[in-house]
């Protein structure tokens, strides 16, 4: 593992190992006995949209973790327009030892690593969130012990955030269920690359209703991500019906458990009384984030 840019380059295993490092992280800070691997080591954020969980989690992993961290706002770098992302990236690399981005493109990610003698993190692109499906399996896990079984049915949008899950969730045996409207599922793409590297199969089901029949987890994410806001009315009007809220909850099973990867559009995707409700694990879920990205860090950097 020399960046951490696709959950998709994974093994099962390795997910596994990270899953096992960051569960040792939380217990460390628990009893205030934290490791120093990031000793003496900078990591620049590059973060080109707003951020609150990863930001803040990222910045203070590292300063944990016996590291220091500095912020630069995508305007300010420039990504592939100040200067080419080739240049960018060899420029780093002689004053920080990695570099966490949230970007726009996912291309520009894979640019800066094909360049970068230092690890490059992906911390939100337009195709994939993994440090979130990171914390995402990790609270599952929390949840149930294992991800192996168990059944997440992500309602809502293909996106960035369901991709990475998908992924996660399969790559350690559980199965995945994608309930979007149409002309909102999977590319055809990663459906095939999913049929070819995923032991279980990919379901698409549109009625939500039936799609969280057999559901441990119900995950949902906001309709209109970062980067797509001209076309927030017409999505609004795409996925009614795709709201998860009391009526759909109690369609599932009793000791179903709700995720978001926040931030939530409260009465859009998610109700306040399901976002309120006992069976939300959402703040638990945010919490995981910071764990799950120490142990990317502390394996990547250290
Ligand atoms: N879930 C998540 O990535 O949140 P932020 O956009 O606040 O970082
Ligand atoms: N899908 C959302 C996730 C935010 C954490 C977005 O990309 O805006």
């Amino acid at each position: 593992m020399r960046h951490f840019l696709h959950l998709l380059d994974l093994t099962g295993e390795q997910i596994s190992e990270l899953l096992t490092e960051a569960i040792r992280f939380k217990a460390a800070r628990a009893r205030r006995a934290l490791p120093k691997p990031l000793a003496d080591r900078v990591i620049a954020l590059v973060f080109e949209k707003p951020s609150l969980r990863t930001r803040v989690s990222f910045e203070s992993a590292i300063l944990q973790l016996g590291g220091s961290s500095l912020y630069l706002a995508g305007a300010d770098v420039g990504l592939g327009w100040r200067e080419s992302n080739a240049d960018i990236a060899r420029t780093l690399n002689q004053f920080v030892d990695a570099v966490v981005l949230r970007v726009f493109k996912q291309s520009t990610l894979d640019e800066l690593a094909r360049w970068s003698s230092i690890p490059i993190v992906n911390g939100l692109s337009d195709l994939e969130h993994p440090c979130q499906a990171l914390a995402d399996v990790m609270t599952i896990v929390e949840l149930f012990g294992t991800v192996a079984g168990k059944t997440v049915t992500f309602v809502g949008d293909g996106n960035n955030v369901s991709r990475s899950l998908a992924v996660a969730v399969g790559k350690l045996g559980g199965t995945f269920i994608l309930s979007a409207p149409a002309g909102y599922g999977f590319d055809a793409e990663f459906t095939q690359w999913y049929a070819t590297n995923i032991g279980n199969p990919l379901s698409e089901i549109s009625d939500p209703t039936a799609a969280v029949a057999h559901a441990d987890v119900i995950y949902t994410d906001v309709w209109t991500s970062m980067g797509q806001e001209a076309e927030r009315e017409k999505r609004l009007k795409d996925f009614t019906g795709y709201q998860v809220n009391e009526s759909l909850l109690a369609k599932a099973p009793s000791h179903t458990k709700v995720l978001h990867c926040l931030p939530a559009h409260r009465d859009e995707e998610i109700t306040d009384g399901v976002m309120e409700s006992p069976a939300s694990v959402v703040f638990q879920q945010a919490g995981n984030r910071m764990y799950a990205q120490m142990a990317v860090l502390a394996k990547l950097v250290s």
